[in-house]
């Protein structure tokens, strides 16, 4: 499965920490927020990547990851000149998709927790597959109706009276169908082609399936200053308690085995010596004493 990654907007709710850094290259904690969904996505077993930005904030994230042969994967770079939505990524990565399935995950939306993820990575066959995560604030988000069986029966974008709690995350399975869909739609009142629309269209052909997050589960929002203060508190805390790291994409890449130990190891000889580099350190340590963790 293809992998992109939409990293574009404005960041003016971020304004002026966007003024010379994008939305998705500000700190989370200790990590350039980018560096999160990417590792989420390595962790579902993607090896394959577009990331797509505007054309101003694009060198920066080549400067950051380069080609991502470092990591053992593949990075290709595509523009969004304007903020036409989310959707719009299908048409601009056509040739890379090609005939693939494809997922797409949104530059500022941190996960952390379970399995729901690999899982699905790993049962996807075809269709599209989204998520359903429980929330306080659901109108500002696609939100889930279900039936009184847990089939999803509608999805709204930013509804004013939501039907549910239960907000899309911005992480989305599809299969190849995904860029023939997104060419039939058309622009939403506020000019964009909507992630929601291609979600509907899957719904009508009975093709949809929606797993429901469970409550051990975080989906953290960078999107305001507060919240990208209170993800920065939530990532600090889990690894000052557990000595894990939350988004480290090297990491991610060793225990898929995208990376050998002894790339790894060249890769932290190159780092200047910090708490990433021995966090990175005692990964490999630990890998070379015990299998792999419980689930
Ligand atoms: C977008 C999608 C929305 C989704 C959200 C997740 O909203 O349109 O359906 O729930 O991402 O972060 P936006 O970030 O454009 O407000």
């Amino acid at each position: 499965m293809k992998g992109i990654i939409l990293a574009g907007g404005a960041g003016s709710r971020l304004y002026p920490l966007t003024r010379v850094a994008s939305k998705q290259l500000q700190p989370v904690y200790d990590k350039p927020m980018v560096y999160y969904p990417l590792t989420t996505l390595v962790e579902g077993g993607v090896r394959e990547f577009c990331l797509i930005s505007t054309p101003q904030d694009l060198p920066r994230f080549q400067q950051l990851l380069g080609d991502g042969n470092q990591w053992g994967l593949s990075i290709e770079y595509r523009e969004q000149a304007r903020p036409e939505g989310i959707a719009q990524a299908f048409l601009i990565a056509d040739s890379f998709i090609g005939k693939d399935a494809v997922t797409l995950i949104l530059g500022d939306n941190v996960f952390y927790g379970g399995e729901s993820f690999q899982r699905a990575f790993r049962e996807f066959e075809r269709g599209a597959v989204i998520f359903g995560y429980h929330v306080h604030d659901p109108e500002r988000y696609g939100v889930v109706e279900f039936d009184a069986h847990g089939l999803a029966i509608s999805i709204e974008e930013k509804p004013t009276q939501p039907k549910s709690n239960y907000a899309v995350p911005g992480l989305y399975l599809f299969d190849n169908e995904v860029v023939n869909i997104t060419r039939a739609l058309k622009p939403s009142p506020r000019g964009e082609l909507e992630i929601t629309d291609v979600n509907m269209a899957y719904l009508r052909r009975g093709r949809l399936k929606v797993y429901r997050l469970n409550r051990g589960f975080a989906w953290l929002d960078a999107g305001t200053s507060s919240s990208l203060h209170e993800a920065s508190a939530y990532v600090q805390t889990i690894e000052k308690r557990q000595g894990v790291k939350i988004g480290c994409p090297e990491e991610a890449a060793f225990r898929q085995g995208f990376l050998s130990l002894d790339r790894m190891k060249s890769l932290t000889d190159s780092m200047p010596k910090c708490e990433y580099r021995n966090y990175l350190l005692q990964v490999i340590e630990e890998a070379r004493h015990l299998p792999a963790e419980p689930a």
